[in-house]
């Protein structure tokens, strides 16, 4: 059975797609068969942070004409398949966001994972992935106004019944103002499922049109999405960083 498990927040900018584009090449290389969905239709970038920005043929195709999903799914040289939103300005015209429903339900069963990419906020589009999926998997910065926004999003996902996975906690800086786990969980009433480290790789490795779990395999931020992808299929994490991370750590 597939799972579909939409990246959730509330807030824009938190690092949603930066996640699931990570998260997705984790979980492939952990032997897993995953469609990473950009369901972010006005303001698409899943392919940009995969190194891929533009497609011939996309979401928006599927929405609108008779195109079939498969026809618009990618392999990523890691193996992973994706299926990208158009990101010109003709793609944003007579588009329902409600046809990402439809199309995630031609592709079930054809992999073990979907993995959906939201929009920010909770207009018609953001709210879309979660009404899409079984499991949400929140993602907040460290401090309050995502927080909070993330708190409404977390309502909606109990509304809808979408199981809560929990939250991870992305761009931390390690400063005194900035939200410890055991705040940020007693409020979204979730477990803080990962932290992760606030990193100037990440804009290098889109710069440089490579996933960041490839462009810096080895560091603090990529243990950290490949420890959180073990823990969502149930594996123990058995990656070891390399002696001289060990030590530094
Ligand atoms: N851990 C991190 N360290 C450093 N920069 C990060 C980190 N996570 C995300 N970023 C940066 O933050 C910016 C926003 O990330 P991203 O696009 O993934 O957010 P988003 O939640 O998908 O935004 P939107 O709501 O606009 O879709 C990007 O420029 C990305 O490079
Ligand atoms: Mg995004």
């Amino acid at each position: 059975m597939t799972r579909i498990i939409s990246i959730v927040a509330g807030k824009g900018g938190v690092g949603k797609t930066f996640l699931t584009s990570n998260l997705a090449i984790a979980l492939t290389e952990l032997g897993k068969d995953v469609i990473a969905i950009d369901s972010n239709l006005t303001t698409p970038n899943l392919g940009i942070h995969l190194g891929i920005p533009l497609y011939p043929v996309t979401l928006q195709d599927v929405i609108k004409t008779k195109t079939k999903p498969h026809e618009a799914l990618y392999r990523h040289p890691s193996g992973l398949r994706v299926l990208p939103a158009g990101i010109g300005v003709n793609d944003l015209r007579s588009i329902d966001p409600r046809g990402v429903q439809n199309t995630i339900l031609d592709l079930l069963g054809s992999s073990d994972i979907m993995l959906l990419d939201s929009a920010a906020g909770l207009g018609k589009e953001g709210l879309v992935a979660l009404e899409s999926a079984d499991e949400a998997l929140f993602i907040v910065n460290p401090e309050l106004p995502s927080v909070i926004d993330a708190l409404k999003t977390a309502k909606l996902a109990d509304q809808l019944g979408a199981r809560k996975l929990g939250v991870v906690v992305n761009r931390i800086k390690g400063h005194k103002h900035e939200m410890s786990n055991a705040e940020i969980s007693s409020l979204l009433n979730m477990p803080v499922v990962a932290t992760l480290p606030e990193d100037r790789g990440v804009s290098e490795s889109i710069a440089s049109r490579t996933p960041f779990l490839h462009h810096k395999p080895h560091n603090e931020l990529s243990y950290g999405i490949r420890k959180l992808a073990s823990s969502m299929i149930g594996y123990d994490y058995a990656y070891k960083l390399p002696w001289y991370k060990r030590l530094l750590r």
